[in-house]
């Protein structure tokens, strides 16, 4: 039996890159899985080749949406649901470098891209978290978030905020 068989995933960011090889490799193993991001075309050829590779349609729900926007993350855990009746596993991926529009970085770049980091970076992943929890404890399931080791460096209390709120969300789900 494939290693994730019986198992529904959520993959944010899986139109490209680290979370879009994260979908198809759940898949392959058996996951039937929730692939997101804004652009529609890209997340069309991630469910081909998804389905390329023996997944069937049942096994696979496309949700456009914005993580900046609650109630299109609303929209992603409640379409899951609705489709595959559990959640087992949120990967937090969707992510990327925001540049100033005067190229300047960390202390010096507009106070603009530190919000827009933090929107993107922190809350969406706490908020896709928190709204995930009452489903993965029923499953007993797991979340995992791709960060980067330039957040040692730069992003301290990024990674600080983060810590903080995953130690008390590993008590959560233990718990159950
Ligand atoms: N690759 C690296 O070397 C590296 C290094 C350090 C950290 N990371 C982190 O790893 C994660 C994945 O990186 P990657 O290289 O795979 O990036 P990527 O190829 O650029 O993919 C980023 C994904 O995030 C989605 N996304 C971006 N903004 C979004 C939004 N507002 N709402 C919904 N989806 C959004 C994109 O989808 P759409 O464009 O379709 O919306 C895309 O699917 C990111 O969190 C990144 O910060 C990567």
């Amino acid at each position: 039996m494939a290693r994730f068989s019986g198992k529904v995933a959520l993959v944010t960011g899986s139109s490209s890159g680290i979370g879009k090889a994260t979908a198809i490799l759940l898949a392959r193993q058996g996951c039937k899985v929730t692939i997101t991001g804004r652009n529609t075309e890209r997340l069309e050829a991630v469910k081909q080749e998804i389905l390329k590779n023996g997944s069937s349609e049942n096994d696979i729900l496309v949700v456009p949406a914005d993580l900046n926007n609650e109630s299109e993350q609303d929209k992603l855990i409640e379409g899951t649901i609705a489709k595959f009746g559990q959640l087992d596993i949120l990967v937090n991926s969707a992510g990327g470098a925001f540049f100033d529009s005067e190229g300047k970085t960390g202390v010096m770049q507009g106070i603009d891209v530190f919000d827009k980091n933090i929107q993107l970076h922190l809350r969406s992943v706490v908020m896709m978290t928190k709204k995930a929890i009452p489903h993965l404890m029923k499953t007993k399931g797991e979340v995992v978030s791709v960060s980067a080791i330039g957040a040692d460096h730069h992003g301290k209390l990024v990674k600080v905020i983060e810590n903080v709120y995953f130690m008390d969300l590993k008590m959560v789900l233990s718990k159950k």
